[in-house]
């Protein structure tokens, strides 16, 4: 039987990898720190509540995660971390200490009592932006260029998780994915936030011209991913992950609206993020040849599925609605 620590467990990704590994390894004994902020809810482990154990507390806080190593984990799978690009412009200090001084102290935790595999779950975004009419991708060797405080920090942990390898012989993989999508996702992303405005009749607000474009990679996919890197991948390695599904925001808004049967009158325009990126596309050929991933679900049909998903969990979603989160930049065009 396996010990798996997974961090920001109640996250949108975390919470539907704990899913994944309660029904792919139903032997694993699963344990979850997330401090539950503001994308963190228990209720996302509803379900599987009594099969985990869970501690809500800030990695940041040593004193409370250092007595959970001493049940020898062999697997730390790494996802917490403070994730909304617009937040980290807002307020960059909690990104720093989240994302690269907590990351900094679990790493030295798995260091100094021999975790078998030390998983990093980190973003695309470290690489910059690519030109919008070339046909580039980012992959493993694309040099670092991060742009907001946000992939900045994940910059910053990135290459503390490989420093560990190279200085301590921690065992480490590293995986940048590209823009997840599916259940549990709260309302300050993209494809949530369409969903939640056009079910309500209210106007999907989209970015500047709306033709900045994103990979996007349905949630479950993502977990197969980094089920494979986990358990399979080599050690000290990167690997892209994406779901080879490229879309600006006017078609993300029009596949919503289409499939909702909502009318185009919907679309409003709004001011853009500042330093918004203009495209990521992401070549994720070396996980395909070394470890036999493909993405399966296209983006219409994960959209589908995941408008289902948030028809059929209104109770999950409704408290979002009441204090929904819109962006300092963005306040004058809502009001
Ligand atoms: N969502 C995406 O599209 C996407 C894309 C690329 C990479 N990622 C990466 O995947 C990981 C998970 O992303 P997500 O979308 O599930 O994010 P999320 O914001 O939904 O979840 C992150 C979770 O981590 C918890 N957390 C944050 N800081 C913490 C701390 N200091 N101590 C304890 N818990 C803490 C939060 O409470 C939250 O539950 C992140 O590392 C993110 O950088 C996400």
């Amino acid at each position: 039987m396996k010990k798996i620590l997974v961090t920001g467990g109640a996250g949108f990704i975390g919470s539907n990898f704990v899913h994944y590994l309660r029904e792919h390894y139903p032997d694993y004994q699963i344990t979850v720190v997330d401090k539950l902020n503001q994308q963190g809810n228990i209720e996302n482990l509803a379900s599987v509540r009594n099969d985990i154990e869970f501690h809500e507390f800030d990695l940041i806080e040593e004193s409370k995660l250092a007595p959970l190593f001493e049940k020898g984990f062999d697997y730390v799978a790494h996802f917490a971390a403070e994730t909304n690009v617009d937040r980290s412009i807002e307020n960059p200090d909690t990104f720093v200490n989240s994302n690269v001084l907590a990351t900094n102290i679990l790493l030295r935790l798995s260091r100094d009592h021999g975790v078998k595999r030390f998983h990093h779950v980190s973003t695309d975004e470290v690489f910059g932006s690519l030109e919008l009419e070339s046909n580039d991708k980012f992959s493993e060797q694309t040099p670092y260029d991060p742009r907001s405080p946000y992939s900045a920090t994940k910059a910053g942990s990135d290459h503390l998780v490989r420093s560990y390898f190279h200085t301590y012989g921690l065992d480490v993989t590293i995986s940048n994915c590209s823009n997840n999508y599916g259940p549990y996702q709260v309302p300050e992303n993209i494809v949530p936030v369409f969903t939640l405005m056009a079910m309500n009749d209210k106007p999907v607000t989209i970015y500047g011209d709306g033709k900045s474009v994103r990979d996007y990679l349905y949630v479950l996919d993502h977990c197969r991913a980094i089920d494979l890197i986990l358990h399979k991948g080599k050690a000290g390695e990167t690997y892209c992950v994406g779901g080879g599904q490229e879309q600006n925001g006017i078609q993300i808004a029009d596949t919503v609206l289409s499939i909702l049967g909502k009318p185009e009158s919907l679309k409003k325009f709004v001011t853009d993020r500042p330093g918004h990126d203009r495209r990521y596309a992401i070549d994720h050929s070396k996980l395909s040849r070394e470890l036999g991933y493909e993405p399966s679900v296209t983006f219409e049909e994960g959209v589908r599925q995941t408008i289902e998903w948030y028809k059929n969990n209104e109770a999950w979603w409704q408290p979002y609605m009441k204090d929904f989160y819109v962006p300092e930049f963005m306040k004058k065009d809502v009001e």
